[in-house]
């Protein structure tokens, strides 16, 4: 038993991806709280709320239910009210509008406490902006993952190409800019690196290099 696991980082660092392989090495369940951020933007967007409008944004929050599990393929599927909306969540007109819900206070309060039961629960691999610094700030393994800007742009790319989600690269990197400014400035819980997180600049390493990295770490190897 190793212990819960923090992973946090600016957006298409592969936090993710990394923090999914990890979970199902340590058979412990992984925690996107990204994609409950997300969720919830889809939801307000659904509901024609304006994005500006926080006063309703945050009683949509507090009548949400959000689902994260996995499927008999272990793939997390996400769930807003009981719909799934696992690809919704990822089109770039929610991209561009999450860091706007993320930094309204009673939707963080709303979404800690939901993350924070969780990780009560059972042992989790959770990945975010605030995790280690904030949600379980007594994780016993903390990782801060980053890359230059060009591979994070690089890596969305390829992901949203992937999942045949249509996009223009030149935006693409502009979008994760200003989101991680967003993120970076926001008065509440922003994105920063916890003093005793590890920091790994994955911009020239695979996804599985740094797996093995992290694993190291935590196995003390
Ligand atoms: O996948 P990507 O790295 O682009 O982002 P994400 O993990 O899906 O997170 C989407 C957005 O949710 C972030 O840009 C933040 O605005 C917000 N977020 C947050 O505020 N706190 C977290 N713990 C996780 C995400």
């Amino acid at each position: 038993m190793v212990g819960n696991v923090a992973i946090d980082g600016p957006a298409g660092a592969g936090k993710s991806t990394v923090s999914k392989l990890l979970a199902d090495e340590l058979g412990y369940l992984y925690v996107d709280t990204g994609a409950m951020y997300r969720a919830l933007t889809w939801k307000v967007m659904n509901q024609n709320i304006a994005m500006d409008d926080e006063v309703e944004i945050a009683r949509a929050a507090e009548f949400t239910d959000i689902e994260l599990k996995y499927d008999a393929q272990r793939v997390l599927r996400v769930f807003c009210d009981g719909q799934e909306v696992t690809s919704e969540i990822r089109q770039q007109v929610v991209s561009k509008n999450v860091s706007k819900v993320a930094r309204i206070a009673a939707v963080r309060h709303h979404m800690v406490r939901l993350q924070r039961r969780m990780a009560d629960k059972q042992p989790v691999v959770m990945d975010g902006r605030d995790i280690g610094s904030y949600v379980i700030p007594h994780a016993q393994h903390k990782f801060f993952l980053t890359a230059s800007i060009e591979e994070r742009a690089r890596r969305r790319c390829q992901q949203l190409d992937e999942q045949n989600i249509p996009f223009i690269g030149e935006e693409v990197k502009k979008e994760i800019e200003v989101r991680d400014e967003m993120d970076r400035s926001r008065e509440i819980a922003p994105l920063i690196k916890a003093p005793d997180a590890i920091l790994l600049d994955t911009s020239c390493q695979t996804v599985e290099e740094v797996v093995d990295e992290v694993l190291k770490v935590i196995r003390g190897e």
